[in-house]
């Protein structure tokens, strides 16, 4: 069974990915405009969706060691992931803070959750940008895993961030963190510790 979902998706491009990964961002802005608060509604709902394609990202490892092979589109989730990332820090500098440097510069270091969104964003500008062949060659495959174990970090600490905001712990946050915390403590079981850190 899973050898033929395997051999079926060998045949499906990866641009499949970009092109799916295009669909929340509209569906966002979409009921983001009909909320109540159209801002809280669009810059949300962009964290919300990082936060799910981070962890989905992930997941493809632990897929692969139970038999479902997805890892040629490992590179255009992350990248999917990291476009969201970029979308909602973007929307929050411009139609939540309207650029406002006077009030951004001090929400930076004021507000420890937006201290630790941008710690996991500026983590993951050099896994985005070692993306591609060209990288892993330059750097040698070694390096380039090494460097890749930063995503663990970085969904770690935007996961932090996400339990920051919420003054009461919903469902929704505790059930991303509870995965997130199940697929670290899985990958330590199978590759040890060391599999996380960046050393
Ligand atoms: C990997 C990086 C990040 C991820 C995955 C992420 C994810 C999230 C999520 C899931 C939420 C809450 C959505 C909800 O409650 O439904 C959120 C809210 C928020 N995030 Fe991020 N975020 C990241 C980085 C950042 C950065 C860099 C900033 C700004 C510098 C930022 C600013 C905010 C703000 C202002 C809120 C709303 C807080 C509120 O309404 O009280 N985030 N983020």
């Amino acid at each position: 069974m899973l050898d033929t979902i395997n051999k079926q998706l060998r045949k499906v491009p990866t641009r499949v990915v970009y092109l799916l990964g295009v669909l929340p961002a509209l569906w966002v802005i979409y009921t983001g405009l009909n909320a109540v608060d159209p801002v809280r509604g669009i810059e949300w709902g962009l964290g919300l969706w990082a936060v799910r394609l981070l962890i989905a990202t992930l997941f493809i490892s632990p897929l692969r060691w139970v038999g479902l092979n997805l890892l040629k589109f490992r590179r255009q989730l992350g990248l999917v992931a990291f476009a969201y990332v970029v979308l909602h820090f973007t929307a929050w500098l411009t139609i939540d803070m309207g650029l406002r440097w006077s009030q951004i510069i001090p929400d930076l270091y004021k507000r420890w959750y937006i201290l630790i969104g941008m710690s996991a964003l500026i983590l993951l500008i050099p896994l985005a940008m070692t993306s591609n062949n060209a990288s892993i060659k330059r750097l040698g495959a070694k390096s380039w895993n090494r460097l890749h174990k930063l995503a663990y970090l970085a969904t770690g600490l935007a996961m932090v961030h996400f339990l920051m905001i919420g003054k009461v712990y919903t469902v929704e946050v505790l059930t991303y963190a509870t995965i997130l915390v199940v697929l670290l403590a899985v990958r330590i079981y199978r590759n040890g510790a060391q599999s996380l850190i960046p050393v």
